[in-house]
């Protein structure tokens, strides 16, 4: 059975059905679990009461999908573990790759109502949904504005803030839009045109208005999760005061590190005054009772032989208070052609960035107009978002798993597209332009090294062994 379906008229995809690799995927993550738990196949079958040749099947993905479902659940009230994180997401993407077109996006509109100046619920946006995967964590709208002002007073009385939110957001602005923010009680307005962006840092509240009745005035308001997002079930299984004790003060790093070090110690049962014993023993005249003491690079390494972990585990970066949020004036960045200034692709303009979030990279694009082969040659590590703001058709071609698959993203379409599928935009036409965004998956630096550091790396994605040899 093959997962890949054709786009359907109208771009709706069709229906997944399950594939083999994906029930071999399955299987191989199922007996990486047991090997995890001790466990073998003889010892399993007879634990759980279940069918040895069956649960042979179902590892390699040569069982039904109900029965591999119902061993999932089996195994997950039998040993202690979490039968969602057992469980492989088969997910809602074609070749790797999910549209949205703007027809579907026009469906999903919703007004919403904010107080203005008189008190007055009145319409504030209209919010439609663009491309969203179950693979990623995006949240992406395409929200219009529809309280008009005539000034950039943040202060406006006809301006509602919201109270900010969870998620990370990038925005990018097409049209006449105030943008405005509120960060530590004072407010802010920024005129925005089309190709500026910025990024909002969570929870600090903000607002967006159209400067014109005629022009239309919309957002992209790419809304995505990070790690602490994959984190959130702990946190909320722990509570407010034991969630909080993971918390660094960031804004001051000289405290940020000094909370690091108690953080470290901690996990190593140490004290400050058994770590101070300790470095004098060693002869190293590093004071690390007094709390205002701040270390040269020598003693934090030093510091962080005496814990065991790196010196980079008590580095705090720089406070940049420009990065609560951050603008990008279109019009402030040259950009560069791509992939070079002889035969360029694409005339590439980076959007909003924070070095807090370095891997969240936001790009406006506009491609030079060309009858050039279908080549997708636009790779990254990130989960990419795609919106074409501009006026005419883009011919987007992607490769996956060696076939090369190609689509139109007409003005008003959206896609997702997965980490390293290879994709291209083309158009013969003058002023074809995309807006994305890319954000990280599980797959962060910190995990990228310990798996770099594995003695198999095919082991990890493909267990067909069990861990002894018999
Ligand atoms: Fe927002």
């Amino acid at each position: 059975v093959r997962a890949h379906g054709k786009q359907k008229e109208g771009g709706e995809q069709m229906k997944q059905t399950i594939s083999k690799p994906f029930l071999k995927a399955q299987g191989a993550r199922i007996l990486s679990e047991l090997n995890d738990l001790k466990r073998t196949v003889d010892s399993c079958a007879e634990e759980l009461d279940w069918d040895k040749a069956e649960i042979q099947r179902i590892i390699l993905g040569e069982a039904p999908a109900e029965r591999t479902q119902s061993f999932i659940k089996r195994i997950s009230t039998f040993y202690p573990i979490d039968s969602a994180e057992l469980t492989l997401l088969e997910g809602d993407c074609m070749q790797g790759v999910k549209f949205m077109r703007v027809a579907q996006s026009r469906e999903s509109a919703r007004v919403f109502d904010r107080g203005n100046k008189h008190g007055e619920k009145t319409p504030y946006y209209e919010y439609r949904d663009t491309a969203m995967s179950c693979l990623s964590a995006f949240r992406p709208e395409w929200i219009k504005e529809l309280r008009i002002v005539n000034d950039n007073n943040p202060e406006n009385p006809d301006v509602a803030y919201n109270n900010g939110h969870f998620m990370h957001q990038v925005t990018f602005f097409v049209g006449p839009v105030n943008f405005y923010y509120e960060v530590n009680g004072v407010k802010h307005c920024v005129e925005m045109m089309t190709g500026d962006s910025n990024y909002i840092t969570p929870f600090w509240p903000h607002s967006f208005t159209s400067r014109s009745a005629q022009d239309e005035a919309y957002i992209i308001a790419v809304t995505f999760g990070g790690d602490v997002k994959r984190a959130l079930n702990e946190l909320y299984r722990y509570g407010r005061e034991r969630s909080s004790s993971f918390l660094i003060n960031g804004r001051n790093p000289a405290q940020g590190v000094q909370d690091l070090l108690d953080f470290h110690l901690r996990n190593e049962l140490l004290t400050r005054e058994l770590l101070q014993q300790k470095l004098t023993r060693q002869g190293h005249a590093i004071d690390v009772i007094d709390r205002s003491a701040t270390w040269s690079l020598e003693q934090l390494e030093i510091l962080a032989t005496a814990l065991n972990i790196e010196a980079s585990d008590l580095n705090v970066s720089p406070y940049r208070p420009d990065e609560e949020v951050v603008i990008q004036k279109g019009a402030d960045e040259p950009g560069y052609l791509f992939p070079n200034m002889s035969a360029p692709h694409y005339h590439i303009y980076p959007g909003a960035r924070c070095r807090r979030m370095p891997q969240v990279k936001a790009f406006n694009i506009h491609v030079v107009p060309s009858d050039r082969p279908t080549d997708p040659d636009l790779s990254s590590a990130l989960h990419t978002y795609i919106y074409n703001y501009g006026q005419v058709p883009v011919q987007f071609a992607w490769r996956f798993e060696n076939r090369i698959y190609e689509d139109t993203l007409h003005p008003g379409d959206s896609a997702y597209v997965q980490p390293f599928i290879a994709y291209q935009f083309r158009s013969d036409a003058e002023q074809a332009c995309v807006f994305t965004v890319a954000i990280p998956g599980a797959l962060h630096p910190g995990a990228q090294k310990e798996l770099s550091a594995f003695a198999s790396f095919d082991r990890v994605i493909e267990e067909s062994e069990c861990w002894f040899n018999a």
